[in-house]
């Protein structure tokens, strides 16, 4: 680039919040027993497909070693609802369960986040998700992903699915920061590619999200473009071989990198498109990050010049002689190929989407907060141009 590509200065974030204890590495989920508070009962809120894997079972085995009693609750399903959370909450109170051990994806460490909440708080889920800060303290809980995606151990939100409304809720608040995340790439050996490609593209929009956020902070920006430099280098190696490690460890740090950018910075107009996206056409939210982020990005190009030309470095496009416009779409192509190499799609067609355009959709996308923080505030064409530009999309 032939200038300067930074802000002419990053804000300071006003304040930090942290998951306070992460074990990280091969072979570290050995250590858990030995830090969880032995007067505590467990409840493993996770899925049928982790428990079919045999991962509810090798945490269960290694905690009932050394005598921590537990229960497992083993019936969250994509997208947790509020029926899903209080089936597992009154499980909680009839097995006498007083702590929560979260393992999964994504939707078991947010309905663990829930569980917890409610096992703490006469609250209903639905007061929080309308605004209302969880207080602190919840119930312990300890945040084990067997993805690389959400950085959901890492963040101060969890989101639970209104059945009624057809809507997706975010619960928010510090005390939903776990008290301690497992970090062991071993847990993602029995990954399908598709799930590890579409995870990957959920964690690179947070990252992506985070570092042209409204509320992007030097402090966010660090972390977001460290995501992003791993992101565009190991989630290829990742998909081709989920027992690659070096590969899961380095995508497991990545999304824990971006959750802490997107808790600090907040998100954008792909998470926000892509929800009544996921709730109107039962679309998985990776795919829908995949989807988006590379026509929200062109859209936001002339807002967000410098972000952009600073994410097309850390994906490794050469920009020698670019100008930072020239820099910004750069990264346009280089996320394009990123997701093509991993076999993600490009358009609703590709995605085996019959997609219908519907006002709902389009309303669902202004109240969200991810709208405030994107770098562009879209108008209502805009969004309908945005949901549209999918249908042709051939790149
Ligand atoms: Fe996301």
């Amino acid at each position: 680039m032939t200038r300067n590509d930074r802000r002419a200065a990053p804000p300071s974030p006003r304040q930090l919040h942290f998951c306070p204890r992460v074990l990280c590495g091969a072979g570290v989920l050995a250590e858990l027993p030995g830090v969880l508070e032995p007067t505590n009962k467990y409840l493993l809120v996770t899925d049928e497909g982790i428990s079919t894997a045999g991962l509810a079972k090798l945490v269960c085995d290694l905690i009932a070693a050394r005598g921590i009693r537990h229960e497992v609750f083993d019936r969250v399903c994509v997208d947790p609802d509020v029926a899903i959370v209080e089936e597992a909450v009154a499980f909680a109170h009839e097995t006498a369960c007083t702590a929560v051990i979260g393992l999964g994806g994504g939707s078991s460490l947010d309905a663990a986040k829930a569980v917890a909440t409610r096992l703490a708080w006469p609250n209903s889920l639905a007061e929080y998700g309308r605004g209302m800060e969880v207080p602190v303290p919840i119930a312990p809980l300890v945040a084990i992903p067997t993805t690389a995606g959400t950085g959901s151990e890492a963040t101060r939100v969890a989101v639970i699915t209104d059945r009624e409304q057809n809507e997706k809720m975010a619960i928010r608040g510090d005390a939903l920061l776990p008290q301690l995340a497992v970090l062991d790439p071993d847990l993602l050996t029995t990954l399908p590619p598709r799930v590890a490609a579409e995870c990957g593209a959920d964690a690179l929009t947070h990252a992506i999200e985070a570092c042209v956020s409204k509320q992007a902070s030097a402090w966010t920006d660090m972390l977001a473009l460290a995501a992003i430099r791993s992101i565009g280098e190991y989630l290829p190696r990742l998909v081709s071989d989920p027992a690659d490690a070096e590969a899961a460890e380095e995508m497991l740090l990545a999304a824990n990198f971006a959750g802490q950018a997107f808790t600090h910075a907040g998100l954008g107009l792909v998470h926000s498109l892509g929800e009544p996206l996921g709730a109107f056409h039962h679309t998985s939210h990776g795919l829908s990050c995949a989807l988006f982020l590379p026509v929200v990005m062109e859209y936001n190009l002339a807002a967000a010049s410098p972000g952009y030309s600073r994410i097309a470095a850390a994906l490794g496009e050469n920009l020698e002689g670019m100008t930072i416009e020239g820099a910004a779409t750069a990264s346009v192509a280089s996320v394009r190929r990123l997701f093509a190499s991993v076999g993600l799609p490009a358009s609703y067609r590709e995605a085996n989407i019959d997609f219908v355009l519907r006002s709902d959709m389009v309303d669902q996308v202004f109240p969200q907060y991810s709208t405030s923080c994107n770098p562009r505030h879209p108008k209502r064409e805009d969004v309908v141009r945005l949901f549209e530009s999918l249908d042709s999309n051939p790149a």
